[in-house]
């Protein structure tokens, strides 16, 4: 494990239509372009359905088997029956982190009133970071954009990472 960059990361998309390729995903393409914009190196993408055991197993793999130090979800943040995206993740943290979903719905509230519906939360598991965006291609930039610039810094906290907070920060 280091605490120095580049970071992995994975990408996994929730949608049940997206993963009966009856609509196509631009939110985890998109994302995947950000992150590897932003130095990281993306280890792995997948698409589930929105079914708890299915989201939880993706990240428990990449977390647990792979150590991989930074997992984006991108859907089922809101408030449809279908969405169980934070009821998935909030079991596997062993940390929540309020203020990335403060700091996502805070920026996004400029953009949309929409915002405050997602329920999005981030967190720790082990020296991993899992955060949760919503799941248009928009609102997945829109949100990401928001707490990309304390990205490396926390996950080098994360880590352990003993620098003073003012030579890391972006
Ligand atoms: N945040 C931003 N920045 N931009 C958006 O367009 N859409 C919202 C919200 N957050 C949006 C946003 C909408 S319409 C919904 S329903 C919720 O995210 C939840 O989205 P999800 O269920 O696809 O995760």
């Amino acid at each position: 494990m280091t605490s120095e960059p580049p970071y992995s990361c994975a990408i996994l998309t929730v949608s049940d239509k997206g993963s009966r390729g009856e609509r196509q995903d631009t939110s985890g393409p998109g994302l995947k372009k950000i992150l590897i914009e932003q130095g990281f190196e993306v280890r792995a993408y997948q698409i589930v359905p929105d079914q708890m055991e299915m989201i939880q197993e993706a990240m428990r793999r990449w977390v647990d088997d792979e150590g991989i130090d930074l997992i984006v979800s991108t859907g089922g943040t809101g408030v449809s029956p279908s969405d169980v995206t934070p009821e998935a993740t909030r079991p596997l943290l062993d940390r929540e982190i309020p203020g990335i979903g403060e700091a996502m719905r805070q920026a996004s509230m400029l953009k949309t009133a929409n915002a405050m519906l997602s329920r999005g939360i981030a967190g720790t598991r082990k020296a991993s970071l899992i955060i949760n965006l919503p799941g248009s291609e928009k609102a997945a930039r829109e949100n990401i954009a928001a707490v990309l610039p304390t990205l490396a810094h926390a996950i080098y906290k994360i880590k352990g990472g003993m620098k003073d907070c003012g030579a890391t920060q972006g």
